[in-house]
């Protein structure tokens, strides 16, 4: 098994070993050893299921590949799930270097092919870019920037704060490279979500009105901040309600995958979320999923039945810079990129048999294919809605046992891309 020795990205460089490391030659000769084990391992096939639930399965603890992404992490658990159709299917769950989990088919499952120098080789895939710190110089000029209150245009935020923010911000060190990374992020191939570390920044000036004008800042380096609820603030308070309904995002229970005002003909190109304290009995993870690739794992029948436009959702009333109430509409194809899904509906809307059971498909598959995560003080989640769907695990029991003010509290914000829907328009 790989030793935390290995799990260090070295050049292939720096080998001769550190001083009291194994040898090249000696964890050449116990990898192959491990392999020829694992090769054993897996032509078995599967394994049998414990009493709590989970598969022995022999690569628990050791790195593996997930053959369909090419991704590799260390392999925390095998579950077995029922589909709909009765059918019985193996998870994988996987952690990468950076500590995000996500899931894939226990059957796409393989010992990762051991390499002395890179053992944990960065995936190929977007997993690697989610979190983006921020260089220390750049914190230090921050904690210390004072940027003056923002001003509104309707529903969006002004042009003149825009500028004024990008002028105070690009004359901190690397805030531009930073920028630049970030709208990497959120809009390269394979991007479509980030969560920028402001926790050192927070901690230093504490989650007031200042540091609301940071995060706005930055926010404003990718789109346009804007406030679809005329009765909330910009930035809207998304606390603990115990007595709400548990799957709302306020609730206490599982939010199952969902794009935000997904019921409006112009949805938020950018839904974010900044993280002013996580649950804390811990409990709460955020989960992402990459649409697209989900709707990419689904049998031709139930794309065509998803492009329909067949499905509904919630209500609409007083909302301000996100179209009109769309209804019914299609899960795909709606010409705009978005693949206009919430989970939410699987039950809580009257859908027709066909289109809900490929509903469910495409929630399942989003569920497969998650990557889930917690929010740090600080944390400030951004994501494209066009391309990840969103969500959070339940909180930890016993919230009622937590004083109000103690309990999780993020704050939302959300972006409009096209300058030709904003201020202007
Ligand atoms: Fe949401």
């Amino acid at each position: 098994m790989p030793t935390p020795e290995h799990s260090r990205r070295t050049s292939p460089a720096s080998d001769p070993s550190p001083p009291g490391a194994p040898s090249r030659a000696l964890r050449m000769r116990a990898a192959s050893g491990w392999v020829r084990f694992m090769r054993r391992a897996e032509a078995v096939g599967s394994y049998p299921v414990g009493p709590d639930g989970y598969e022995r399965h022999p690569l628990v603890g050791a790195r593996v590949r997930d053959t369909a992404s090419g991704a590799e992490g260390e392999l925390t658990a095998v579950t077995r799930e029922l589909h709909g159709d009765g059918r019985e299917v193996r998870i994988a769950h996987i952690r990468g270097e950076n500590g995000v989990e996500w899931t894939a088919s226990a059957d796409n499952i393989q010992a990762a092919p051991f390499t002395a120098h890179v053992a944990w080789a960065a995936p190929s895939d977007r997993r690697a870019d989610l979190f983006i710190d921020i260089p220390s110089e750049l914190e230090a000029a921050l904690i210390d920037l004072p940027l003056p209150a923002w001003r509104m245009d309707g529903s969006f935020l002004a042009k003149s704060t825009t500028e004024e923010y990008r002028t105070e911000l690009t004359a901190t060190p690397r805030f531009e490279e930073t920028a630049a990374t970030l709208r990497h992020a959120l809009t390269g191939e394979g991007g479509g979500c980030a969560v920028l570390r402001l926790g050192n920044i927070a901690e230093a000036m504490g989650i007031g009105d200042r540091f609301l004008r940071l995060a706005t800042g930055f926010a404003a380096e990718v789109a346009v901040p804007f406030s679809p609820f005329p009765r909330w603030p910009l930035w809207k308070d998304i606390g603990v309600k115990i007595d709400k309904d548990p799957g709302k995002s306020s609730g206490i229970g599982y939010n199952a995958f969902h794009m935000d005002l997904v019921n409006a003909t112009l949805p938020p190109d950018y839904t974010t979320l900044l993280c002013v304290r996580p649950d804390p009995l811990g409990g709460g993870h955020s989960i992402l999923s990459d649409a697209h690739a989900a709707v990419a794992r689904l049998p031709e029948d139930s794309r065509s039945l998803l492009a329909e436009t067949a499905y509904h959702y919630g209500t609409f009333f007083d909302l301000h810079g996100v179209g009109e109430e769309y209804k019914p509409f299609p899960v795909l194809g709606g010409g705009d990129g978005f693949v206009r899904f919430t989970a939410k509906m699987l039950e809580r809307s009257e859908l027709g048999r066909a289109h809900a059971e490929a509903a469910r498909e495409l929630a399942e598959e989003l569920v497969r294919g998650q990557v889930s995560f917690m929010l740090k003080p600080g944390d400030y989640l951004i994501v494209a809605q066009r391309r990840f769907l969103h969500g959070r695990e339940a909180l930890a029991g016993g919230q009622h046992q937590v004083e109000p003010d103690r309990r999780r509290l993020l704050l939302q914000l959300f972006l409009r891309a096209s300058a030709s829907d904003g201020p202007t328009a």
